[in-house]
């Protein structure tokens, strides 16, 4: 699906050079969904970065594979709109990749854009409470937890964000807010230790594998908290790998039309 969240037009592989080990090895493999030769255009993409090959391979050596077939593909005299036409394309399908190298650009999607923290406190009570935000991205759900929690932890894996964050706490002053990296299916605390674990837009890829992690770090009677904002998808029914997993549902309206789904459970262990 294209988001639109970027104009590919406006960027450059450059931006690679800002993203994470972990992004690069969805970058640099074959992507059976591109619409196009994906190894043809990342080879005329990247055929003026010769730098950030050499970074993706060094950063990342598991990608050397890839990116070993992408220098045999043979230069056939492309011209300067040829290679920015298969950049510009390659850059447009990993665009959700793309925002996380310029958190300013990602506070302008509309999943952050149009949200209310009004959805966040409706949903749990965090008075006080010990509380992590898994795959924090900006902060959107972390710094709204802040304003009422003891203490709030954002995870995040993308060193740019967790840097946008760090910034954020030190020009707001805040000292309940601490950010560290993390990846929902290997989080980096003790189990037991939160009132309740928030995310948006992170679980959904592995549930039963990211649940049962998230439940393990969380106490028992505290809460998982799963709550969205505007997105692409016009859904009409809640999500049912969730409400399976005795998640209950709530849902608003959107600012741009449809409907989000937000989702809580308590755990009882
Ligand atoms: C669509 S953004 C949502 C950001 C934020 N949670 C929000 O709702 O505003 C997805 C975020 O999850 C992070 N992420 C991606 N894969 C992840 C994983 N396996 N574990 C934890 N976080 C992940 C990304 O770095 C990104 O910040």
């Amino acid at each position: 699906m294209r988001y639109n969240w970027i104009d590919g037009k406006e960027y450059t592989m450059n931006c690679i050079l800002l993203l994470d080990r972990w992004v690069l090895r969805w970058i640099f493999q074959d992507c059976p969904h591109y619409d196009g030769d994906y190894l043809a255009d990342m080879a005329k993409a990247l055929y003026c970065y010769p730098h950030v090959y050499e970074f993706a391979c060094q950063k990342a050596p598991e990608c050397s594979a890839f990116l070993g077939r992408v220098r045999q593909v043979p230069f056939a005299g492309w011209s300067e709109e040829e290679m920015r036409s298969a950049e510009t394309s390659i850059l447009q399908f990993h665009e959700t990749f793309v925002v996380y190298a310029y958190p300013q650009v990602m506070e302008g999607v509309n999943y952050i854009r149009n949200w209310d923290p009004k959805y966040l406190h409706e949903l749990v009570d965090l008075k006080d409470r010990v509380v992590l935000d898994v795959g924090a991205g900006t902060g959107r759900l972390a710094f709204a937890a802040a304003k009422v929690a003891k203490r709030v932890y954002a995870s995040e894996p993308c060193d740019q964000l967790r840097e946008y964050m760090r910034d954020r706490i030190k020009a707001e002053g805040l000292s309940n807010m601490k950010v560290l990296d993390g990846e929902v299916l290997s989080l980096p605390f003790e189990d037991d230790t939160f009132d309740a674990v928030l995310s948006g837009h992170v679980v959904g890829d592995f549930y039963e594998e990211e649940i049962r992690e998230i439940t393990r770090i969380t106490k028992n009677g505290g809460w998982l908290v799963i709550c969205n904002g505007d997105d692409e998808f016009r859904r009409e029914s809640p999500d049912e790998e969730l409400t399976s997993r005795g998640f209950s549902w709530f849902s608003h309206e959107t600012v741009e039309g449809g409907v989000v789904y937000n989702y809580r459970k308590q755990i009882k262990k």
